[in-house]
């Protein structure tokens, strides 16, 4: 099969070209990858041509032999339905998960994401922890929440709280809450660190003053996470810009009723008590 034919490959080329549509992705700014499955990979792999291994800048051993779909360091989203031979690249791993080389793709040169070592760190994190079922690393620089990061506290809680109370499907989407990075150099090693720690918990982190990273089982899903949040932000901010205070909101046992009827569980460490309920 021809490679661009792929149901995998047409996936993603839409997914980047519908954050983009979004305003997510300014110049060259975000990237996503997909942990391709073993089906996939052999239905598409006569068109491949590997070029010389190279160093991850991480250890993924438990994502040994496995082949990512990636977006190119230095790529636009825009380019990506127009010209996605030269702006996304397929890579294998190599036995140990320590390097990596291009077998598709990137046909002017360049290589994957900087961020390489933050995507594959949370696949591995989620590989293990969901049995494999999660496939989908997505990096915007999604406006309103870098917006939030300069106003609330750098907090899982706070975030997740206050995300929580603008929409009421929130709870729903994101019951497990979402994470925050303190504001970081980005594309390197120490930053896929912390970013994955926060996957363990969580399918959606923030990175203070950057964007978000978030993860899911397919594209539908992982854009789908990454528009609720982004959605609930720009009602946060949109809130915030009118007033600073809530004359009403959701309350710690609306949650818990919503949880109930919704068969979501919400830790309680974000139906925190609030000393003014209006804020
Ligand atoms: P890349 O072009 O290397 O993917 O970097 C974009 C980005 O958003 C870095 O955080
Ligand atoms: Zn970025």
């Amino acid at each position: 099969m021809e490679f661009l034919d792929a149901e995998f490959v047409q996936g993603f080329i839409r997914m980047a070209d519908d954050g983009w549509n979004q305003g997510w992705h300014e110049r060259n700014g975000g990237n996503l990858s997909y942990r391709v499955k073993p089906k996939e990979m052999e239905s598409v792999k006569e068109n491949f041509e590997a070029k010389e291994w190279q160093p991850i800048g991480t250890t993924v051993p438990k994502l040994a032999g496995e082949y990512f779909l990636v977006t190119g360091s230095g790529k636009y989203f825009r380019n990506v339905i127009i010209k996605p031979e030269d702006s996304i690249c397929m890579v294998e791993l190599d036995d140990k998960g320590e390097n990596y080389r291009i077998v598709w793709g990137l046909v002017n040169g360049g290589k994957p994401t900087s961020e390489l070592p933050s995507h594959l760190m949370n696949h591995e994190v989620k590989k293990e922890l969901t049995a494999g079922r999660y496939r989908v690393i997505y990096h915007a620089h999604t406006t309103n929440v870098i917006a939030l990061t300069f106003v609330l506290p750098l907090t899982d809680e706070a975030f997740t709280r206050e995300l929580w109370e603008m929409a009421t499907e929130c709870p729903v989407v994101f019951p497990g809450g979402i994470g925050v990075v303190p504001w970081m150099v980005p594309g390197g090693r120490d930053i896929a660190v912390e970013t994955s720690k926060l996957m363990k918990d969580y399918d959606v982190a923030v990175w203070a003053h950057h964007g978000m990273f978030a993860a899911g089982e397919d594209f539908d899903l992982t854009f789908g996470l990454m528009h609720t949040v982004e959605k609930s932000a720009e009602i946060l901010v949109k809130m915030l810009s009118m007033q600073s205070c809530k004359r009403q909101t959701i309350m710690p046992d609306d949650f818990r009723n919503l949880a109930r009827d919704f068969k979501v569980t919400l830790p309680e460490k974000f139906l925190y008590e609030k000393s003014n309920t209006a804020k």
